[in-house]
């Protein structure tokens, strides 16, 4: 049977209905695969999956990235990573990013090895706030001005984890935790502003808001405007969906075709739990 898939309202994304962990759905990789590469953002509601399943999940989509950051990572199950707002004994138990600034992102584009998929798996959402909200960076590159793309076509950018740890704890008052991270070590990338998808050969804007530093060569200026140009184009709203997560929710991202970014969310009054899975 045919993966079962409805379009989420707007430009791209659709939503699966499909039990991951049903004997009978472990042949499915190649039609979650493709959906993904079609639709560049899966929704997958209503799935209990304990952390060996949402491993299995992130499986069906390639090989899942045991880099992980190590103070959040889940003991015994390499390449999950706990993403929550809750502390125990004033320690943060996952990746926390401050309740305040949206930051638009491509995950680990501050390393060399482009990520392809990111699994996010919900399980504990808040009544208020803390959305995840995608934007389609490669309907919004289609859309561009022939002059534009002409323009652009051959850009590199440079994109630095010391640059988005100084601006996210800027933006949170000290409660990032890229700030604290080991991963402020990494040195500098370079990749291509426009990228041409290894499978479906589209193009798309690899941007970030606080990641990427400057356009290659360019005066800095010009860099600074038409990296917020294209920004403010890609995350404009005819290109973004909104995701309000429910407790089951699995949604998965084609890394390398959207941006996406946290929405606020207040820790004093709300806890929120995911686990998050990437494949390279
Ligand atoms: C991530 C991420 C956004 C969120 O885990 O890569 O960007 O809303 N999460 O938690
Ligand atoms: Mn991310």
């Amino acid at each position: 049977m045919p993966l079962p898939l409805h379009p989420l309202p707007g430009v791209f994304g659709a939503e699966a209905t499909v039990d991951l962990t049903a004997p009978g759905n472990r042949g499915l990789s190649a039609d979650l695969l493709q959906a993904l590469h079609d639709h560049r953002l899966l929704v997958i509601p209503g799935q209990h999956l304990n952390h060996a399943d949402l491993l299995a999940a992130a499986a069906h989509f390639g090989p899942v990235d045991t880099h992980v950051d190590r103070r959040y990572a889940v003991g015994g199950f390499p390449g999950l990573t706990t993403i929550s707002n809750i502390t125990e004994d004033g320690t943060h138990v996952g990746v926390y990013d401050g309740d305040n600034e949206e930051e638009w992102h491509a995950d680990n584009s501050f390393k060399p090895e482009l990520t392809r998929a990111t699994l996010l798996y919900s399980v504990i959402t808040p009544a208020q706030g803390g959305e995840t909200r995608f934007a389609d960076a490669t309907r919004a590159y289609a859309d561009l001005p022939a002059e534009l793309k002409e323009r652009i076509a051959h850009l590199r950018a440079v994109h630095s984890i010391q640059q988005l740890a100084q601006l996210q704890s800027r933006a949170s008052g000290g409660q990032s935790s890229t700030a604290a991270g080991s991963l402020a070590t990494h040195p500098e990338v370079e990749h291509p502003l426009v990228l041409a998808h290894p499978v479906t050969g589209a193009g798309s804007l690899l941007l970030g808001s606080m990641v990427v530093k400057y356009i290659v060569g360019m005066d800095p200026d010009e860099s600074r405007a038409l990296l917020a140009d294209l920004l403010a184009h890609t995350t404009s709203s005819p290109y973004v969906y909104t995701h309000r997560w429910r407790p089951g929710d699995l949604v998965v991202w084609d890394n390398l075709a959207t941006l996406h970014t946290a929405s606020p969310c207040d820790s004093s009054r709300h806890r929120r739990l995911l686990y998050r899975a990437s494949v390279r």
